[in-house]
């Protein structure tokens, strides 16, 4: 029997291409080899835009359309919609129970999003009682599905950390050994910068999305940041001091081609603005593939929403005998 991953995003629209370096492809991979639950995380959304819904469905289909394009294959794998399992609710009231208060009281992860929160909305903005329960909630997607591990950033590990906690005190309470402990799956991929070179992300404005036409990715890629200190095109360039478009290189070229561009810039042979529309061109190449899919997908959302559906099903099935036997478990009237 294949172990089992599972691992949701939090629908936010169309995704950028660090998401697809960063995640994606991890999954993409990983499908080959372990029995696969990804999902979008609309109530996890919730916990943070419960007031904003407006474009929740739409930005639903855009997440599962981005991961049909890049690769996720829903003959293998089983993709879902959170809230489309309402088994999973049930799931986070009992392990709600067992919850101490202090242990999500004391996730790192939360109270940055508490912060971040408190940034944006003011300092009168209030943590819900349901972002309070983030984690708990998370716990509850990947024991639904008793997960053997969960592929995730490094953001992600104390959410999982969490989760064992729950696992094994929810085992002890009901003197049982139903959950399995999931650990944690790193990737190890290099983490892509913005085009400003801060964090890339939807909201900064400086992302390119997967689904970005190659017009808009060249034009985006031409303001890239460079070598600040690189006034006139034939001044020899530094590399190390570029700030995104060689560390773009970095990631989308191969060592000879790295090798050129180095060489190339340290001499002043090429200016910033010819190193970056070589660069646009790479970048498009690699997303050629991928970007092609989308458009099939776009023109045919039918498809998208069947598969949705399709593996929501499959995922409720699962969860539905799951719950029978917590509940059993637990000792609840049937
Ligand atoms: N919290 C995750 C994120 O923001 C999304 C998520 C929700 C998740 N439930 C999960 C990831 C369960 C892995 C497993 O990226």
């Amino acid at each position: 029997m294949k172990e089992r991953i599972v691992s949701g995003m939090r629908p936010t629209g169309k995704l950028h291409i660090g998401h697809y370096l960063g995640v994606i492809q991890n999954w993409v991979e990983l499908q080959k080899k372990y029995d696969s639950f990804f999902f979008a995380a609309d109530w996890h959304a919730l916990t943070t835009k419960y007031d904003k819904t407006e474009t929740l469905k739409s930005d639903v289909i855009d997440v599962v359309t981005d991961w049909l394009a890049a690769g996720i294959d829903p003959e293998i794998s089983t993709i879902y919609v959170q809230s489309l399992v309402p088994e999973i609710a049930e799931l986070n009231i009992y392990l709600s129970m067992v919850t101490p208060q202090n242990w999500v009281e004391r996730d790192p992860t939360l109270k940055d999003m508490a912060k971040i929160l408190r940034t944006k909305e003011g300092a009168n903005s209030q943590v819900s009682y349901g972002l309070l329960g983030y984690p708990v909630l998370m716990s509850s997607d990947i024991l639904m599905f008793n997960a053997d591990a969960v592929p995730v950033g490094i953001d992600q590990v104390a959410h999982i950390e969490i989760t064992r906690d729950i696992a094994r005190r929810f085992n002890n309470i009901y003197k049982t050994e139903f959950f399995h402990e999931a650990k944690p799956l790193l990737n190890n991929c290099s983490l892509i910068c913005g085009l400003d070179g801060n964090k890339m992300g939807k909201s900064y404005g400086n992302d390119i999305k997967i689904s970005d036409t190659e017009e808009t990715t060249t034009k985006k890629i031409m303001t890239a940041v460079t070598d600040a200190s690189r006034m006139r095109k034939d001044d020899p360039g530094h590399p190390d001091e570029c700030r995104v478009a060689y560390k773009y290189w970095e990631i989308f070229a191969d060592d000879e081609q790295i090798n050129t561009v180095r060489c190339e810039c340290e001499k002043g042979l090429r200016g910033c603005a010819d190193c970056k529309r070589m660069l646009a061109a790479v970048v498009n190449e690699h997303f050629a593939q991928i970007r092609e899919k989308r458009l099939y997908y776009e023109t045919h959302i039918d498809e998208v929403k069947d598969i949705i559906c399709q593996g929501s099903k499959r995922a409720r099935t699962e969860a539905a005998k799951t719950i029978e036997k917590i509940r059993e478990i637990i000792g609840m009237y049937s």
